[in-house]
Formats: C-alpha cells, structure tokens, sequence
C-alpha cells in the first residue's frame, strides 16, 4: 500500500480550507451547481460588465459569464492601485548574469500601460494576433499584460523554438508583429533569439508580420531591417503611461498557445478571457494555499502553460508576489535553485518532476547548503512523479514539513484540474489525488462506460469549467474530434490513469501519440515529419521510452534511401534535423537505423514491437542489429 502523509497540523490550520470535511463540503456545492459556484468567485473580481449567464454550453462550445465585459491585465494591475498592494512587489526577478530586479504593482502597471500604448502606436489593436518570443525577464509578462490590456491575441512561442516552428506558428495564427529580445542568457551562453525570428520571416515567409519590437537585453549583435523592426526602448520612450483597460468580451480570445497532439502539426489551443483568468486565479489561491506575505516561484517557463497561468495571470491576479528566473537549475552549479529560495525567502515553490530527478541525483549536499526554512508549501507538474522523486523532495527539500501537490492538468485545461489541497488531503507520493472544486473527471473506457475502480482507463471530465479551452485557432473540427469524439460527450485529455479505493486518481501517462520528454509535450508525428525532412531519409517511427531523469526519451527508426551509407555523423546530422525543425530541446536520444520498419499487413507501424526493440526486451532474443526488426516483424506478423 502507498505511504501516505497528512497535512501538517500547522499548515491546515492556517490553510483557506482546513480540512477533508471542509473540501468535500466546498466540492460537493460546485459540482451540484456549478453555475452559483462560479459566479460567487467570479463576483471577487472586476468587471466592466456583469455577466447575464454564468454558462452556455453546446457541447462541445461553452461560453462563461455570457455578456460580461472585463480585463485581465486590470484585474491583474489596476485592481491593487490605492491599495496596500500597489506598493508590494509583483513580479521579483533573478537573471542568470547575477541582476535581480524587482516591480512593484505600480511599477508594473506603469510599464505595462506604457507598452500597451507602444503597441497601439505600432498600429496593432483589440483582434490581432501577437506572437512572444523573448527570454524570461520581466518584459516577458509585460508583453502578455500589454496585449491583454489592448485586446491583442498573444500567442507565445516557447524560446528553445527554432526559426522554423516559429515560421509555423507565426503563420498559422496570422500574427501581426513579433515580440522579442535580441538575445537571452542560458547557462553564460546567449540564445540568438532575434537571428532565429530573422530567419523565420526571411524571404518574406511570415507576410502578416509588419513590425518585429526587440528588447535589448544581452548586446549581441543582430541584423536589423529598418522597414519592420524597431527597438522597444524606442518604441515605450514617448508612449503614455496613460491607457485604460480596454472592456473586453468575456469570450474574447486572450491568448493561443501552441501544443503537440497525436497528430499533424501542433495545435493552436485557444483561451477565452473571463472564464480563463476566472479559473487560474482561482485554482492558484486554494492549490497554493496563497497568502498575502508568500514569495511564491515557480520554475517553469512561460513560453509554456505552467507560466501563462502558474507566474503570470494566477498569481498577479491575487496581488501575489511571483519571482520569476531566467537561466538554468545547473548554472553556474546544481545549488542555484536552493541559492534563490535562500536570498528571496521563496515559500512557495513549484517545479518539474525532471528537475527534482535531476536534483536527486546530484545528492543533498547542494539543497543542505542553504537555508530552505523559508519555504512551506511544495508542488509538481508535467508529468507523473516517481515516488523516490515525491520522497526525496519532501524529505530533502520540504524537511518533511510542507505539503506537496501533485498537479494534474494541460495546456487545454488552463488551470490546475486533479490536485491535493494542501491544508485538506492526506497525499500518496506518484498520485495527485483528488478533482479540484468544480472538476468531475471519471476513468472510463472507449465507449464512455466507467471502469472498475482500480483498473485503468481514460481520463476523462465530465461537464465544462471555467478554464477549459475553447477551440482550436482556426480549426474547430479538430477542437471536437480530438477532444470530444474518442469517449462520448466527454472531455478526453489523452491520459490513462486509474482510481483506487480511496477515490484517488493515479495518472498513468499520455495514451496517444504524445511523448512527455522533461515535462515537455511532443507529438511523435510532428518528430517523424521532421525527420523525413532530411534528405538521406526515407522513412521513420518515433517512440517514447523510459528514461531514469527526463521521464520519457525519443527513440527515432530510421530507413535511408536507397544507397545511403548508414555512419554515426549521418545519426548525427539527423538529431540535428530535429533542432532545427523543432528545437534543441526537441532532439532524439537515440537514432536507429533499420532497413524497414515493421508494419502491420494495413499498413500500420508496429509501436509496440519498436518499444520493445528499444527497451531491449529479451522475449525478441538477440536484437543488436537493428535489421533483425524487419525479421522480427515478419515472424510476428505471422503470430497475428
Ligand atoms: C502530463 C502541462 C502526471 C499529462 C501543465 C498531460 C501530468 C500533459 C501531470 C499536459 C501530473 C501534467 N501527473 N502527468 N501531475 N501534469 N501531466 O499541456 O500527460 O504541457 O496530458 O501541460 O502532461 O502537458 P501540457
């Protein structure tokens, strides 16, 4: 049976909700009608208009707070001005080269309306689309906060993209300009960002961008093109610190944000703006139990969800204060993380299970050198934790005084769905337990009927919430088959997982064609399209398969063409397909050479005989040369 470890006494009773009895009875009200629930959080916020329904729903298109007009960033912002906490700090930054910066609300609302103001003297306004590109500093979320005070659509692009996905994404979501920096730190090295947005619009590929605004950050030298690009420190230097929130829609469109699916390219998940801010403020004061004096961290990026919601718009909105970290957790040495919690007082911090398998593996030596005293509340997301993982950071880092949760949730989600509440649930290491308030998730199987407790299944929710996704940019089909069509009328995340006697919910993995490779999400499809993209390749199948610090690895067959000689620089060139289709953070483990690949008599790649190639499963004898594959396929193909 699992270890289970209940809430510290202290930290319950302190906690927004004490206890089992007090989430159940809270959980129990938002599902039997979660209409009046989420119209009382809603009500804690400012709206230029109120709603004249709480909910529409047409499955599979919900609209939240019908009729309402509001604005992220002034709930975010305007909201503090006059208060104590317009002079608390917003946003405290630490920057690789060793700069910290802190903004205040007050400040941040200044140099968010300022930007805003650039942005509409640039001729972008309410409706366009605005593609992110830039390093973690502060500029990151006043660039988020700017467009949603105008109404611009932001669409950011993770910074470990190459020129290529930006070229893709920029052009699917027709964006109008480009944010960037002219460089990022990482680990002393500067990440060319504005030579990879040059050659994304190079030859005029990318025709609906008209302006590209560089933040000046690391000094490196970059091309510049007078027609399109301009500084943004000339751009902010004569705008106003004058610009009302725009009153928005609240379906209004706030942000896309690219994800990886099963199939085809990357899908552009679209966010609608009330029920959205709604649902991740609300989901980041009761899973973080946030309270006023918290320094709160989380380590993700927010080329990603986790920091659309987790370090911008969740924690802003409830007048938090976030730190925000741009660099590596290895740089210049393992015990950087640990460093910043020490000097910033950190009390709150959330991160990656890869992070904490890589910190495990470094010893306790790092974490034990400082004081971690100041923290009191721990959490993980992106992907299953290992209970060694769970045990050590509760052990090494929490001094087994704070509570971990377990965050179960997507990009599509929005927000935090399955998930201990801190002060409330008893937690197992590798479970994340139990629905957040409004959230129905069941495991079922294809046809929608309920599985037996304890044996797995599809993870699927049963009704709409605030957060949820409302539709693939420019693709809605696709928005309902592959969210709503696989199990009927239900939303299907693409995960198993399984439930166990006490109702907790175990998340297994992604059960389609996504691999989960350091919490980062890839579509093998997307890997195998670029793959082929090189010319000495023919053909290849991708999977994922187990690995001890990132979770998953890709494992990629490959078969040349015809008199190609296979050679590790050719394997070599090959990993670099990828970084450069994708990305470096995209790139294969392994590259497998094979003279075909197994298929079933339709057609069909055999996944499961190649994940077996590749975890070396002795039940297929001998296997070391990889022609063996089309072989062994032959003899299975015979068993079938
Ligand atoms: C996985 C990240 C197990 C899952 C917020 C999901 C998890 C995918 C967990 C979404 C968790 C996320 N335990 N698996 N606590 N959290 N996942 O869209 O497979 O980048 O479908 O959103 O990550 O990844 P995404």
């Amino acid at each position: 049976m699992a270890q289970r470890f209940d809430p510290p006494q202290n930290f319950s009773g302190n906690a927004h909700i004490k206890s089992l009895d007090e989430y159940r009875s809270v959980y129990e009200r938002s599902v039997a009608d979660p209409e009046a629930y989420w119209a009382e959080i809603a009500e804690q916020f400012h709206w230029h208009e109120k709603w004249t329904d709480v909910k529409k729903w047409n499955e599979p298109w919900v609209e939240w707070f019908v009729g309402a007009k509001t604005n992220i960033a002034y709930n975010c912002l305007d909201r503090f001005l006059g208060t104590p906490t317009q002079n608390k700090a917003a946003i405290v930054f630490e920057g690789e080269p060793g700069d910290t910066q802190t903004l205040t609300y007050l400040q941040l609302h200044r140099e968010v309306c300022k930007f805003a103001n650039a942005l509409k003297n640039l001729g972008l306004e309410k409706g366009d689309r605005v593609a992110i590109y830039m390093p973690m500093i502060p500029e990151l979320a006043i660039a988020l906060l700017a467009c949603a005070r105008i109404g611009a659509t932001h669409s950011v692009i993770f910074g470990g993209f190459s020129a290529e996905a930006i070229r893709d994404r920029v052009n699917d979501a027709e964006c109008k300009a480009v944010l960037t920096a002219d460089g990022g730190w990482r680990r002393g090295r500067v990440i060319e960002l504005k030579k990879a947005v040059d050659e994304a619009l190079a030859d005029n590929a990318c025709p609906t961008i008209e302006r590209v605004v560089v933040f000046k950050r690391c000094g490196n030298e970059i091309e510049w093109n007078d027609e399109v690009d301009v500084w943004w420190s000339d751009a902010v230097a004569d705008a106003s610190a004058d610009c009302p929130a725009e009153p928005l829609d609240a379906q209004h469109p706030l942000f896309i944000l690219y994800t990886s699916g099963s199939t085809g390219k990357p899908k552009g998940v679209l966010h609608a703006l009330g029920g959205y801010m709604v649902y991740a403020a609300h989901t980041t004061k009761y899973v973080f139990d946030l309270k006023d004096e918290d320094v709160y961290w989380c380590t993700a990026d927010i080329g990603w969800i986790t920091g659309h919601s987790y370090i911008v718009y969740g924690p802003l909105a409830n007048g938090a204060t976030a730190l925000m970290f741009e660099g590596a957790p290895n740089y210049p040495d393992w015990g950087r993380f640990w460093d910043i919690v020490e000097r910033h007082r950190v009390s709150i911090f959330y991160t990656a299970p890869t992070a904490i398998r890589a910190f495990l593996k470094q010893g306790d030596d790092y974490p034990n050198r400082h004081d971690l005293s100041s923290l009191r509340l721990l959490g993980t997301v992106g992907e299953p934790i290992n209970p060694e993982a769970w045990l050590w950071y509760h052990r090494v880092i929490g001094k087994e005084r704070c509570p971990i949760v377990d965050t179960w949730w997507q990009t599509e989600t929005g927000g935090i769905m399955i998930t201990p509440l801190p002060g409330a649930v008893t937690t197992k290491p590798g479970s994340a337990t139990l629905p957040f308030f409004g959230i129905e998730p069941a495991i079922v199987d294809e046809k929608g009927e309920a599985v037996p407790q304890g044996e797995q299944g599809l993870l699927v929710v049963q009704h709409p919430w605030p957060g949820m996704m409302r539709t693939i940019y420019g693709d809605p089909d696709r928005f309902r088959e592959s969210y709503w069509e696989t199990v009927p009328h239900a939303y299907f995340a693409g995960d198993g997982a399984m439930q166990d006697e006490d109702g907790y919910f175990w998340i297994l993995g992604r059960v389609d064609d996504v691999v989960n490779i350091s919490g980062h999400r890839l579509g093998t499809a997307e890997i195998e399209h670029a793959l082929v993209g090189h010319p000495s390749v023919a053909e290849s199948a991708v999977i994922g398969t187990p690995d001890e610090i990132t979770g998953e690895a890709l494992v990629c067959f490959v078969t040349l063409i015809g008199g190609i000689e296979k050679s590790d620089a050719l394997k070599d060139e090959i990993v670099d397909q990828v970084a450069k289709e994708i990305g470096r953070f995209a790139r294969p483990k392994t590259v497998r050479f094979t003279d075909a690949l197994p298929k079933t008599r339709s057609g069909k790649i055999m996944r499961r005989l190649l994940r077996k190639v590749a975890a070396n499963d002795p039940s297929l004898g001998n296997i070391d040369t990889l022609e063996d594959i089309s072989v062994l396929a032959q003899l299975q193909a015979e068993d079938e």
